[in-house]
């Protein structure tokens, strides 16, 4: 079996090759996946920064969309969930899996990715010595406040005064993270008032960020995705030329807009908060949490 795995997405030799590795340790990166090739400039941007931080580890990519991993491999790109990835780690002679959830928020992508790995854990006893699960993006404030920063420094050049910068994020249909969304959206909003902020699932929808928008008259707006990569939520849903995207519904209100079709994964300063994640945790899913 073949899948997707080290230096998909990144040119030139792998940074690593079999009987380098001594450490016992790798890397598993976790994240939905996409069907647009330009939108793979995000994980690239991700995995040089992993293979330049963890030299000689093992990084693995796990894609946890069924539809989009048989869509890559339509075009010949061989492409592994969870179960795969592990399964290649495994082979590796790893014995200590750093699992990075590239999740923007512990939304419901978060929680399946949580449940698969400790499914697979039990299904193949004593195969890890030891499995830590980084957490998403978004969750401390000190996320916040980083995320904020480099999403504020990668815009600023691109933003004309006075223009806001219009966000949106996925968020979930059952609201899963829309807390966590409400606290980064305040953190944002300290760091610059003109930043706005919405979802294409959760509870802040469309109609609350036009009000938002319209309550302090903004006439011009710079459009980004919060999400790892600017796939089809960001080229349609968000700026695309359709009568329901956001890009033409704020364009009806008056609003010029513009858009930046980076995804999060390609900004300065957004990988490395990942990678503070997959080194911060020492929570071993493999053992049962210590209580004093
Ligand atoms: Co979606």
């Amino acid at each position: 079996m073949v899948f997707l795995s080290v230096c998909l997405f990144s040119q030139g030799q792998p940074a690593f090759a079999k009987g380098q590795v001594t450490s016992g340790e790798g890397i598993l990166l976790v994240a939905f996946g996409t069907s647009v090739p330009e939108a793979r400039a995000a994980f690239a941007k991700v995995e040089k920064a992993y293979q330049s931080e963890f030299p000689g580890v093992p990084i693995v990519w796990a894609f946890t969309s069924q539809i989009i991993r048989k869509k890559l491999a339509r075009e010949g790109i061989a492409a592994g969930g969870i179960g795969a990835g592990l399964d290649r780690l495994a082979s590796e002679g790893v014995r200590v899996v750093r699992v990075q959830s590239l999740h923007m928020m512990a939304g419901v992508e978060f929680a399946a990715l949580a449940r698969s790995v400790l499914i697979n854990l039990q299904r193949n006893p004593g195969r890890f010595d030891a499995v830590y699960l980084g957490r998403p993006l978004l969750e401390s404030g000190q996320d916040a406040y980083a995320v904020a920063a480099a999403v504020l420094d990668w815009t600023a050049k691109k933003r004309e005064p006075g223009e806001a910068l219009v966000l949106m994020g996925h968020g979930n249909e059952k609201g899963r993270a829309d807390l966590v969304f409400e606290g980064a959206r305040e953190i944002f909003r300290q760091k610059d008032p003109l930043i706005f902020m919405a979802t294409i699932e959760g509870n802040r929808d469309f109609d609350a960020l036009a009000s938002d928008l319209a309550a302090v008259g903004v006439r011009k707006a710079l459009l980004v995705p919060l999400m790892l990569v600017a796939g089809d939520h960001a080229r349609n849903d968000l700026a695309g030329s359709e009568a329901d995207s956001w890009a033409s519904r704020l364009q009806k209100k008056g609003i010029a807009v513009r858009s930046d079709l980076s995804g999060l994964g390609e900004i300065p300063g957004i990988p490395e908060i990942f990678i503070r994640h997959t080194r911060e945790n020492a929570d071993d899913l493999c053992k049962e949490p210590v209580k004093p």
